[in-house]
């Protein structure tokens, strides 16, 4: 280990909090901090000890370190899982206010969140080196009228012309730029079926055609992590060709997931403010008899604890329509925001989540999200893969950036 780190740099990468070193040691807390500011030194074995573990930290950062970028970031949901397996984000783009207010205050960064992703995907020489992307990009359709008549022509801007102007277009430009060892794309469902399924032809043409890359897409339920039925499309790509296999993945305990009693707070503590007003209750209530009457099945979704909740939207801030939850002897009410944070698994097994928006931006942002579990599942899957993918050079560059990292956020705390 590099002699010449201080004893500051050396208790980070050692893993240790000031605290713990206090303890540690027996030291008083006073005489760690006077060390932390190099106004005294600890004894030689005190500073030999941490070397060691700053080593061994470091030599197992660098078996899983890669870096990554969130693209389209939200509050970050895909994220926690790629960090979950050993990954350094290096970029963040989100251009909602909102949003920005409630990554930043649950991811500490050496970055900023940038904003629109086509200042980047203009220049993305601007986005610092890495190498897998991450993108929950949103769906638009694409302008391909002209098709048969460009094929005819033989086509020569390829179909990444057509989606010129989508933000699908500005992600694969990024992807074309970096050539990131891999990356995972995240959708609604119906990606697939979207304007006759030529929006996912379309990707997939480009992805694979145009970029080269092995794409794999599997649609995952959520049902198995949290007690909610949330759909979403996954597309992994791989710069080489790989033997991950995302259709063969085993998705645990399929059928005997949680359910909704898991997540919800006790009524007696729930504010009354999430009651539905009767003016609401009435409204929902005669909208939902006006179609069943004509044989549809619109209207709110009423649940209790034994239940598995339809797809939280991001309108949920409307009207609560799609999860009610029945009360007894009462009108039902929405879910709380903390609930939601439960119920999309950012929060989930002693992790917790920050929260400092409205309910409404709350809400929004939960309802745009994805559900954590499963990101976390499949980046677990996909992590010995991405490791194998690094080539020598940007394992390298991995490696070395932890340690620059993990300065950087060092000066950042004592600042
Ligand atoms: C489907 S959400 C992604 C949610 C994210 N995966 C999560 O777990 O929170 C898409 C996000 O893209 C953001 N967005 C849309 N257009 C953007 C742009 N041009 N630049 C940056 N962000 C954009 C939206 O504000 C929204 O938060």
């Amino acid at each position: 280990m590099a002699g010449d780190l201080s004893f500051s740099e050396l208790r980070q990468l050692a893993g240790l909090t000031i605290e713990e070193v206090a303890s540690e040691t027996q030291s008083s807390v006073s005489t760690v901090y006077r060390w932390e500011r190099g106004e005294t030194a600890p004894k030689a074995p005190i500073y030999r000890t941490l070397e060691m573990l700053a080593q061994f930290n470091t030599e197992a950062a660098e078996k899983t370190s890669f870096r990554f970028i969130d693209l389209f970031a939200g509050i970050g949901g895909l994220r926690i899982g790629f960090q979950g397996i050993g990954g350094h984000c290096v970029f963040t783009s989100e251009w909602d206010k909102y949003s920005q207010i409630t990554y930043q205050r649950n991811f500490r960064d050496n970055h900023p969140v940038n904003g629109d992703v086509r200042e980047f995907s203009e220049d993305p020489a601007k986005i610092p080196e890495f190498d897998v992307l991450l993108a929950g990009f949103p769906c638009q359709p694409f302008s391909i009228a002209g098709v048969s008549k460009k094929n005819s022509l033989g086509r020569p801007h390829g179909f990444l012309c057509d989606t010129q102007g989508t933000l699908f277009f500005d992600t694969a430009k990024i992807i074309a730029h970096h050539r990131p060892a891999a990356f995972l794309l995240e959708n609604v469902k119906n990606l697939e079926r979207h304007d006759q399924g030529r929006t996912f032809a379309t990707i997939m043409h480009v992805l694979q055609k145009e970029l080269g890359y092995h794409v794999q897409t599997r649609v995952i339920s959520s049902e198995p992590w949290v007690p909610q039925k949330r759909e979403r499309i996954f597309i992994v790509g791989f710069r080489e060709p790989t033997e991950f296999n995302l259709k063969a993945l085993e998705i645990p305990g399929s059928g005997s997931g949680p359910k909704l009693g898991s997540i919800l707070t006790p009524h007696v503590d729930v504010p009354e403010k999430y009651t539905l007003t009767p003016k609401l209750w009435d409204y929902l209530q005669a909208y939902k008899e006006k179609h069943e009457a004509k044989g549809n099945g619109f209207g709110f979704g009423l649940c209790g604890p034994n239940d598995v909740a339809r797809t939280l939207s991001a309108r949920y801030h409307k009207d609560g329509s799609e999860i009610l939850v029945a009360q007894p002897g009462k009108r039902p009410r929405r879910l709380t925001p903390k609930e939601c944070a439960r119920l999309m698994g950012f929060e989930k097994d002693g992790r917790e989540w920050h929260i400092p928006v409205s309910d409404t931006q709350a809400y929004r942002q939960f309802g745009n999200a994805v559900v954590v579990p499963v990101v976390e599942f499949l980046a677990q899957a996909m992590q010995p893969y991405i490791e194998k993918a690094l080539s020598k050079r940007e394992r390298e560059r991995a490696s070395s950036v932890t340690l620059h990292e993990a300065k950087g956020v060092l000066e950042l705390e004592i600042i």
